[in-house]
């Protein structure tokens, strides 16, 4: 008898989490990683000599194109950081310590909304703690689909509020915020505009001077298709004579002073950068540029489109936030009847090789407003600009059965 094929289950899995972090990465992104490890390897601003040149020009190239995605005007007032979340954490208490530093005596309030991350919740809470009595932040609730109305967070900005942060496209049910509308209405009033861009960067058109955003929080692991490790925080001109450094340390420049440099970057990038990751996410800002953020747009629009009519179809599942394509992205909540998401999870992996997520996705905000918290959060799913219109299908089919009802009555 001839032995039975053997099975690699990894050659099934198909991976739908690019909320998380995307994967597969952009072509040629692994390989800038390797190059600049086997070829390169020096730590740039640290020497003359032609590799720690090399390396600064790989920070430069890297902040250049991420400036050019977003529409921003100076390359050296994009700040790398580890992730978003040291971004939104650098943002928020940054300007909370300036503040705090310059005026002692006020007090200091921020805005921000219902749908928005524990990457923000959490800075918060921590700043709330230690301030006591000094420190607020007001939660503007959100519509039956998730979304803030501007005129509501203009509505809480108070004489003491020293910034809004708002997420821009929300990791938990894909909801799109009204970031421009938001961004003239902090104009209007004189208070910074902070927007977590984790789900939106590479995925919907971001314009920093469009949308009158003054801190741009960033991943370079999600929708940039960089690696893990990697991020950043986009300054608005001015906004470094408002906003102090968190950490203090060697920047390989103006060394005879033994205090933090003012200049950008180095004023918010103490230490030796991850520049193995920024020769990767090089590749993967380019291949959003080259491929352009229209077509990706319309790429994910139309696998938005199918997903929706095909969960039209199947009776048990039920889809949580807006269902118009353009007012979200690929980032889908879904409930099973009477199911707990972890065990839908679970079955949609271990049967039909899906990779999905379950549970609260870090935005507890997020499911409250939408009455899923007690239900132990969502089913969650999220595509990127790999994903096929087969792969849509193959999820589809793989809900289909795990939907808890199969037919109605
Ligand atoms: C909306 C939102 N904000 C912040 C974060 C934190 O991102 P990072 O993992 O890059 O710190 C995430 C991560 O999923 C997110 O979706």
């Amino acid at each position: 008898m001839a032995p039975a094929t053997p099975q690699n289950p990894e050659l099934d899995r198909l991976y739908l989490d690019n909320a998380a972090t995307s994967f597969p990465k952009a072509p040629g992104v692994y390989e800038a990683m390797l190059r600049y490890g086997q070829t390169i390897g020096a730590s740039p601003g640290r020497g003359s000599y032609r590799e720690a040149r090399q390396g600064a020009a790989v920070l430069g190239e890297c902040r250049r194109l991420i400036a050019r995605l977003i529409n921003a005007q100076n390359p050296d007032h994009v700040v790398f950081t580890l992730n978003t979340s040291d971004a939104l954490n650098l943002a928020i208490k940054g300007i909370v310590f300036h503040r705090l530093r310059t005026d002692p005596d006020e007090r200091i309030h921020v805005v921000t909304t219902a749908m928005d991350h524990n990457s923000v919740l959490r800075p918060l809470n921590a700043l709330a703690a230690m301030l006591p009595g000094m420190f607020k932040w007001t939660r503007v609730p959100v519509d039956e689909e998730g979304i803030a109305d501007p005129a509501d967070i203009a509505a809480a900005i108070t004489r003491d509020t020293a910034l809004v942060a708002i997420v821009h496209a929300s990791n938990a049910t894909g909801a799109i915020q009204p970031i421009a509308d938001v961004g003239r209405a902090c104009r209007s009033k004189g208070v910074p505009l902070l927007v977590d861009a984790a789900q939106s960067v590479g995925h919907l058109p971001v314009d920093v001077a469009r949308d009158a955003i003054d801190l741009l929080a960033f991943p370079g692991h999600k929708g940039l298709l960089g690696p893990l490790g990697t991020g950043g925080l986009w300054i608005a001109p001015g906004m470094e004579d408002r906003m102090d450094p968190l950490r203090e340390g060697g920047t390989g420049s103006r060394s005879e002073h033994d205090t933090q440099p003012a200049d950008l970057p180095d004023k918010y990038e103490p230490g030796s950068h991850n520049t193995v990751g920024m020769a990767g996410l090089i590749e993967g800002v380019r291949y959003v540029l080259d491929r352009g953020i229209d077509a990706l747009r319309a790429h994910e629009v139309s696998l938005i489109e199918r997903f929706i009519a095909g969960l039209d179809e199947t009776p048990g599942v039920r889809l949580i936030g807006p269902r118009n394509p353009q007012r979200r992205v690929a980032v889908f909540s879904l409930v099973f009847d009477g199911t707990d998401p972890h065990e839908v999870a679970e079955k949609l992996e271990h049967d039909h090789g899906l990779l999905v997520r379950a549970g609260l996705h870090c935005a507890p905000g997020a499911h409250e407003s939408m009455g899923t918290t007690d239900l132990g959060g969502t089913v969650r799913l999220s595509f990127g600009p790999f994903t096929t219109a087969a792969d849509v299908e193959r999820a589809l089919a793989g809900i289909a059965q795990v939907a808890p009802v199969s037919a109605p009555g």
